[in-house]
């Protein structure tokens, strides 16, 4: 089986005794989906930074919060069409900067990976960067300007496309969970700040799976994040999903790092894929 971390949203959580205990695990790859600054929006080239030490192959999507300004962040949070044109330019040079920043760690979006270990091949197809969940195409002038992508309709097919060019098993990286896995609040990507509740995730993501599926392409799971497994008014999501023969991670324990019964704790999600399987177990290093 191939050993893969996958790293949920980092929110800062995320130094030296990290980059040791990764770089001498048994692991053969790590996934990070994405989330990296901290909770006043700074730091994410330094996290970067820090992750490109990483002695392993490392696949990383940009999240919501990766290589954009707080600026922009409220405005898609509002959903306002003249500040999210007026505040996106600088998202260029700032997921540039990330890409320095990040060095030999893969900057993923809309992109195919063909991975193999030992004999055992599949292919890592990362979804939608930036993606905030629900049915807005979140930072859509960088998208377009970027992919072609100013639609769902549009990101759907470009997710279609790369499941064309991708050969079976497939494994998604994403920031954001796909829809159609359930719309209470504490379901894997159901979306706790809305008294209404409702499903999260990612529609374009779900369609691109049903796609998969109808071509004959084995989809072994999904690892994404983004929504947070602390969910608000209490309690905790579902982190671990298995749907139509596929896995559906969600890697988000935020903060990554914490303490209990003081000590330090810090969590992954350790996976395991075959050819034809994934298992996931939420890891906590002291
Ligand atoms: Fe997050
Ligand atoms: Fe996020």
């Amino acid at each position: 089986m191939i050993k893969i971390a996958a790293i949920g949203d980092i929110h800062g959580g995320f130094d030296e005794t990290d980059i040791a205990l990764f770089n001498k695990s048994d692991y053969d790859l790590i996934l990070v989906v994405g989330d990296l600054p901290g909770r006043t929006h700074t730091g994410t080239n330094e996290i970067a930074r820090r992750i490109a030490q990483l002695t392993k192959p490392v696949y990383f999507i940009p999240g919501n919060h990766d290589g954009v300004t707080m600026i922009q962040l409220l405005a898609e949070l509002k959903q306002s069409e003249s500040l999210i044109e007026r505040a996106h330019k600088k998202q260029f040079r700032l997921c540039e900067q990330l890409k320095q920043a990040l060095g030999p760690a893969q900057y993923c979006g809309y992109s195919i990976h063909p991975i193999e270990v030992r004999d055992i091949r599949f292919t890592l197809l990362a979804g939608r960067p930036h993606s905030m969940g629900g049915a807005p195409l979140s930072y859509k002038p960088y998208l377009e300007a970027r992919f072609g992508v100013s639609t769902m309709d549009q990101s759907e097919s470009l997710l279609k496309r790369l499941i064309d060019k991708s050969e079976s098993p497939i494994l998604v990286l994403a920031h954001n969970g796909p829809t159609g896995l359930g719309s209470s609040r504490d379901d894997i990507f159901g979306c706790d700040f809305k008294p209404d509740q409702g499903d999260f995730g990612d529609p374009d993501l779900e369609e691109a799976l049903k796609y998969a599926r109808s071509v004959g392409k084995r989809v072994l799971g999904v690892v994404a994040g983004h929504m947070h497994h602390k969910i608000r008014g209490g309690g905790e999501r579902v982190t671990l999903l298995e749907r139509d023969r596929a896995l559906y991670v969600n890697a988000a324990r935020v903060p990554r790092i914490f303490k209990d019964q003081g000590k330090v704790m810090r969590h992954h999600v350790r996976l395991l894929l075959g050819p034809d399987e994934l298992k996931a177990e939420p890891t906590y290093w002291s």
